[in-house]
């Protein structure tokens, strides 16, 4: 190792002359990567169900599981890191059929009837039955008395325990990528669950749940769903658009659902800033005020009866202007003040800080930073 490359490697990073086998190929990896990194930048993609990136890995589903030489079971990819000279295979006879079981594990957990689940066509268990050919259960499926029923009692999230596999990405989601700590696993054996605190419903006084939805976000399986979204349409049938959230100033990153012309549906765009795969309550499910009837479209006017009637924009804008006018004549330029909106892009608030500082001739302008 030359002198700057040892250099490089002080904080743990790019290590020149570390490199592992990967399917017999020589491949480099960074100190601390997992099987499953290292992997995935030597090009190799190994299946995942429980792994949620930037979380600490739970190894819960073994889906990711490889074959490391000289190791005496199968390991999670997901939770193991490379180590120099090590030998891994991703894609032998033995990985196959370990995870084509473990899949059928999966299925034979709770009722994954594809036809009715609103995540078909958006669910890794079924592409992963689909992968692995498998046309019929191997394993008697849960009875119908141990599954819990549907939880249908909020208004933006279904929880559908039959289709749950408890993967455990919605628990990671909620207490280490937004910190809200609602749910947990809960129970043990065939009556675990995922449960809020005290197992209350998602929108119960007990619970913590703030209806971020991030939990729904990162559910591999159909097990928790948008409500507003049932019905309205297929991942097939839609088309994503990318946008920006109308709401505060934070700028976050969106996937609008479009179908028809119509918003079904909003997620966060992973990997992108700032919200790296995160939306609030409002980004994420308050999108349909633009379908709302109840929407202004025209500007409104009071008259004097304190009765409203819409009028044209140049009507409004003069009478604004003429107000100014004597509001600055009457009482000077402090007397008036601005708040730009802070659905506003940049460009617009800055106008309006120099129309009242240049136009106006007042300081007096600031930005609501909240909705
Ligand atoms: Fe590695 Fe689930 S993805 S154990």
């Amino acid at each position: 190792m030359s002198e700057m490359t040892a250099i490089l490697s002080w904080k743990g990073e790019y290590k020149m002359g570390d490199s592992f086998l990967l399917n017999g190929k020589e491949t480099p990896f960074q100190q601390g990567q997992t099987i499953l990194e290292a992997a995935k930048n030597g090009g190799v993609e190994i299946p995942t169900l429980c792994y949620l990136k930037g979380s600490a890995p739970t190894g819960a589903c073994r889906i990711c599981c490889v074959e490391v030489k000289g190791a005496r079971s199968l390991v999670a990819a997901c939770s193991t890191p490379v180590t120099p000279g090590m030998e891994v295979f991703t894609d032998s006879e033995l990985v196959h059929r370990a995870r084509k079981m473990n899949v059928e594990f999966l299925l034979a957990s709770g009722k994954h009837n594809c036809l009715m689940c609103e995540s078909n066509g958006n669910c890794r268990l079924q592409d992963l039955a689909y992968f692995y050919k498998i046309t019929k259960l191997k394993f008697p499926e849960k009875d119908e008395k141990e599954i819990y029923p549907i939880e249908d009692v909020n208004p933006f999230i279904i929880r559908d325990f039959s289709r749950c596999i408890l993967c455990g990405r919605c628990v990671q989601a909620c207490n280490e990528v937004v910190v809200n700590r609602a749910i947990s696993q809960g129970y043990r054996g065939k009556k675990s669950k995922i449960v809020t605190g005290g197992d209350a419903a998602y929108n119960d006084d007990l619970s913590e749940c703030v209806f971020c939805g991030q939990c729904v976000e990162v559910c591999p399986v159909g097990a928790l769903t948008e409500k507003k979204a049932k019905g309205l349409g297929r991942p097939w049938e839609t088309q994503k658009i990318r946008t920006t959230c109308p709401y505060c100033g934070v700028g976050c990153q969106q996937w609008l659902h479009v179908k028809d012309g119509k918003i079904i549906k909003v997620t966060a765009v992973e990997d992108a800033q700032p919200n790296q795969g995160r939306l609030c309550v409002k980004g994420r499910f308050a999108y349909d005020f633009i379908y709302s009837e109840e929407r202004l479209k025209t500007p409104l006017i009071r008259e004097k009866n304190g009765e409203f009637r819409t009028a044209s924009w140049d009507e409004t804008l003069d009478l604004v202007a003429d107000k100014f006018k004597e509001i600055i004549k009457k009482d000077g330029p402090d007397a008036i003040a601005g708040v730009s909106c802070a659905r506003s892009i940049n460009e617009d608030s800055y106008q309006m800080q120099k129309f009242f500082r240049a136009v106006l001739g007042t300081n007096n302008i600031d930005h609501c930073a909240r909705t």
